[in-house]
């Protein structure tokens, strides 16, 4: 599989996401019994991974999204590291939050989400994330996961690469330079 100028090959089949995702769903219609949380998703990546949770989540439950810009270069101040356009306090406090995201890298996206919630005052924050690269981030905690990946660059199910393969049914790796 070709995107601009990288071939790509397949590293998750499609059928393996659904069937993973079937049984996160399954673990959170079992620990959100009686309750009604507030799926929390961030965009873009984590689009396809909302859309294929949700057909399975069996539970009184609401849908919000949010945009991340980060802000990583370091000649940009330290005091605004990150921008969360359409929070509101009024939405999460005292809800049931799920954070729904595609892939853990470093963690540091999701750390600064997950302390910016914490500070609105929700009931309970998890996180659902499809994707972590585990040997990265090894402390970030995902309360329901996909699937461990290596460090390598992905794309392919919300994943881009120059904005392009998000809508990819299998999660695609960078094939090796002999192969490109
Ligand atoms: P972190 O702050 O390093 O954890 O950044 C995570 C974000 O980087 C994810 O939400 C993705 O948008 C992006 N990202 C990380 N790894 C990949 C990859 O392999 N392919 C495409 N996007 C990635
Ligand atoms: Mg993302």
């Amino acid at each position: 599989m070709k995107l601009l100028d990288k071939r790509f090959t397949t590293l998750i089949a499609a059928e393996s996401i659904q069937t993973r995702i079937q049984t996160l769903a399954k673990t959170i219609n079992t620990d959100y019994k009686g309750k009604n949380p507030l799926f929390l998703t961030i965009l873009n990546g984590a689009f396809p991974f909302l859309a294929d949770l949700a057909k399975y989540v069996d539970l009184p439950c609401e849908f919000e999204f949010v945009k991340i810009s980060s802000y990583k270069g370091e000649t940009q101040a330290k005091t605004l590291p990150f921008m969360m356009l359409g929070i509101e306090q009024a939405l999460i406090q005292d809800r049931d939050i799920i954070v729904v995201e595609d892939i853990i890298d470093t963690g540091k996206t999701i750390e600064m989400v997950m302390h910016y919630l914490e500070a609105k005052k929700p009931r309970s924050l998890k996180l659902a994330a499809l994707l972590h690269k585990s040997s990265i981030a090894p402390n970030v905690k995902i309360d329901y996961l996909g699937f461990e990946v290596g460090d390598e660059f992905l794309v392919g199910y919300g994943l881009d690469y120059g904005g392009l393969g998000r809508n990819l049914q299998d999660v695609y790796k960078l094939a090796p330079e002999t192969e490109q």
